[in-house]
């Protein structure tokens, strides 16, 4: 145990002292990184000299620090940008800040005369309206953003003492920004402002008319010349990476006419500079492996990302980074173990977190690459052509009175899906018809033909992108998935699982056991429907016959009590059941050590509770239940049953084999590093513990705490 405990700590010092190389090359360091933060190189814009506006001198914005943020936004209004000096669209925005909080700083709260006031005057904008700009590098300090919950760059925010009052993502206008400040300013003093707005100089402009009318309709803060100029003037950090032209293209929302992606059909090595002037700054489609040369499972899966890239030719764009080299790169891109894989496109990306065999990883490239097209229109001819193949498809019915606003949320959501399931559109009335809609949009899935809709009590919550995705989560895996290192934490945790373990092998028992595994779902769903609108139905009954009894009797407190009866349905606890299937012939060790099962003798199903490591693989006679809808459905009724009819085994192993089989990552993060270090140290004391107890009789499941170790630690030689 002490051997496994020191070569582990041992293994972790590299990796701790990733980070540190530019700042202190001192190995001896390393150990104390997990204590203090990583140190910040030192600010480049903090240096900058004081510009000028409107002949006024204007002191550099003030750049906020990590671990004085909170102490520094307490007191009074703050504007603060939080940026990453690579990302495209903060690049964009820092021109356009800068002008802004040049411009408001210089302005005149109360309008003068022309005479010149100096710094101590009542009347200038910092004193009048206790408002302040500053800006935040959440590279350097990467915890304070994630603590006020920045999850993209840039942020723009506003604090009141401290508090958050609002914040916008994404690259906004001058005009737009400035909007914002008029409504601050005016709620801070109101009445203060003029009320047809301000004007406003151009984005990079020295100077500005005061006191005159805003302009009507000008697109500002939309100069990517100027932008780009004083964006390497005010962003240091990124001047070096940046060629003027490139921020201009962010805006066009289509791929140039001369998109050859991949032309020689192999993954191309990217740095920091080259990510930013081909990945982020574009809109073109990217599939990027992080790696560091050093990790076992990166070498592993080179081949295969090779092979991927070759069949990639001439379709998609396919990278790869050394993260030993650029660390800041895939710091900033959120890169947390080697191998990690994105796909990206304009500025946003999806994990991908499939198997790495050559299949997967161009599967998953193909669907990526159909996802560029857009949300396709479709009838419902096409429709139901479509469902013969696909077993989830997202259906968005839309009609005339739908919004480009409404089209554009619909169209962010695509990338999410990639890898997981179809999304669609159509007007068709058949559709409407077909799934009784008669409002508009309505967004609905179907999983084989059984509809499942989102509620959306305003047009609104269909643009709500945080809650459709969440719902489509829930709502993307087919009735019956095939269980895979990927979705198993997905399936398998809080629920019943009827899992048919069968064999591809052997075609034709093959498609049947899978038809009557899925006919066994719907069945039970029908159920279980069937089942909670009479269960509802017989409680709204019992209220109803409690308020006549009342009523008949004159008792008054007896109604109101009656009344007061609350029909919850989410309050009664109900294990949900759910259905996958699982290759057995590729999984075929875990089911034995698991289950205790080969296929070899046969497609079996077993009813797993993952939750108290146990399942059920007998009917109620004795018999091992089989992949047929009786057998399925009869034991299912005895399992769920409370207590249960059927007395369960108790899995030795657990999921966890299963998982952590195949999500192989070697650690680059130092935090993650110091978290699995302590998983190695708590585990080893549980584990030792354990032992004393298990010599006093105690239960302790000592595979499963030896497996985790064993990923961990290194027990099974897998080491990095
Ligand atoms: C690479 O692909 C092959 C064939 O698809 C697969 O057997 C192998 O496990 C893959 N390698 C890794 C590291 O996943």
């Amino acid at each position: 145990m002490r051997w496994r405990l020191l070569s582990a700590l041992a293994l972790l010092s590299p990796v701790l002292a990733v980070p540190q190389v530019e700042a202190d090359p001192a190995p001896e360091k390393a150990a104390e990184i997990p204590v203090a933060p990583v140190a910040p190189a030192a600010s480049p814009a903090s240096t900058h000299a004081p510009t000028v506006f409107n002949g006024q001198t204007v002191p550099p914005m003030r750049e906020l620090k990590g671990a004085t943020l909170d102490e520094d936004i307490s007191k009074g209004y703050w504007f603060v940008e939080f940026f990453s000096p690579y990302c495209g669209h903060c690049i964009k925005q820092a021109p356009i800040y800068q002008t802004l909080y040049e411009f408001y700083y210089t302005s005149k709260p109360v309008p003068t005369s022309k005479e010149k006031e100096g710094a101590d005057s009542l009347n200038t904008f910092t004193r009048f309206y206790d408002l302040k700009f500053a800006k935040l590098d959440c590279i350097a300090y990467g915890d304070a953003c994630g603590a006020k919950k920045v999850q993209s760059f840039p942020t723009l925010a506003l604090f009141k003492n401290g508090e958050l009052v609002k914040s916008k993502v994404g690259t906004q206008s001058l005009k737009e920004l400035s909007k914002w400040v008029e409504e601050t300013l005016e709620s801070i003093r109101p009445g203060s402002r003029p009320a047809g707005g301000v004007k406003l100089p151009k984005v990079g402009a020295k100077e500005v008319e005061g006191g005159a009318k805003p302009d009507g309709s000008e697109a500002k803060g939309k100069d990517p010349a100027a932008g780009a100029a004083a964006a390497s003037k005010q962003n240091a950090l990124a001047s070096a990476s940046v060629s003027s032209a490139s921020p201009a293209k962010t805006s066009s929302a289509t791929l140039e006419s001369d998109y050859h992606p991949n032309p020689a059909g192999t993954s191309m090595p990217l740095t920091a500079e080259k990510f930013q002037k081909l990945v982020t700054t574009t809109r073109e489609p990217w599939f990027i492996k992080f790696y560091a040369p050093w990790c076992h499972h990166c070498q592993a899966v080179a081949p295969n990302w090779s092979q991927m890239a070759r069949e990639m030719k001439g379709k998609l764009n396919v990278g790869e980074v050394n993260c030993d080299i650029e660390k800041r790169l895939c710091k900033d891109a959120g890169v947390r173990g080697y191998p990690t894989m994105h796909f990206f496109r304009g500025g946003e990306r999806v994990e991908y977190d499939g198997l790495r065999g050559v299949g997967d990883l161009i599967a998953f490239a193909e669907t990526a690459v159909e996802s560029g097209t857009g949300v396709v229109d479709v009838d419902a001819a096409a429709f139901s052509a479509m469902e013969e193949k696909e077993e989830v498809i997202f259906l968005y019915l839309y009609d005339h009175a739908t919004t480009s606003e409404d089209f554009q949320a619909l169209e962010r959501l695509t990338l999410s899906l990639i890898g997981h399931a179809k999304l669609v559109k159509s007007k068709d009335a058949k559709l409407n018809e077909r799934f009784k809609i008669s409002t508009w949009p309505r967004l609905l899935v179907s999983r084989d033909g059984v509809p499942t809709y989102y509620t959306a009590l305003a047009p609104k919550d269909t643009r709500d992108f945080r809650a459709v995705l969440s719902w489509m989560q829930k709502n993307w895996l087919p009735i019956v998935p095939e269980l895979s290192s990927s979705n198993a934490r997905e399936i398998m945790d809080g629920a019943y699982v009827v899992l048919g373990i069968l064999s591809r092998d052997r075609a034709d028992e093959f498609v049947v056991a899978k038809r009557e595994i899925k006919n066994a779902a719907l069945e039970w769903i029908d159920k279980q429907t069937k089942a909670f609108q009479l269960e509802r139905q017989e409680l709204r009954d019992a209220k109803q016959l409690r308020i006549e009894e009342a009523e008949d009797r004159n008792d008054q407190r007896a109604l109101r009590a009656a009344k007061s009866i609350r029909i919850n349905m989410d309050e009664i606890p109900r294990k949900e059941v759910r259905f996958a299937w699982v290759d057995g012939v590729f999984w075929e060790r875990w089911i034995r050590t698991t289950f205790g099962i080969t296929v070899k003798e046969g497609e079996r199903v077993i009813i797993n509770d993952e939750d108290n490591r146990r399942y059920w693989d007998q009917t109620i006679t004795g018999n091992p239940i089989v992949p047929s809808r009786t057998s399925i459905l009869e034991t299912l009724k005895n399992v769920v049953a409370s207590p249960p009819k059927l007395s369960p085994k108790s899995t030795v192993s657990s999921i966890e084999h299963f998982f952590f089989r195949i999500r192989q990552i070697c650690s680059g993060h130092p935090y993650l590093a110091l978290a699995m270090g302590l998983v190695v140290l708590v585990g080893g004391s549980i584990w030792g513990r354990s032992r004393m107890r298990r010599r006093n009789g105690g239960f302790f499941q000592l595979n499963e705490k030896e497996g985790l170790l064993g990923n961990v630690g290194g027990a099974n030689g897998k080491v990095d």
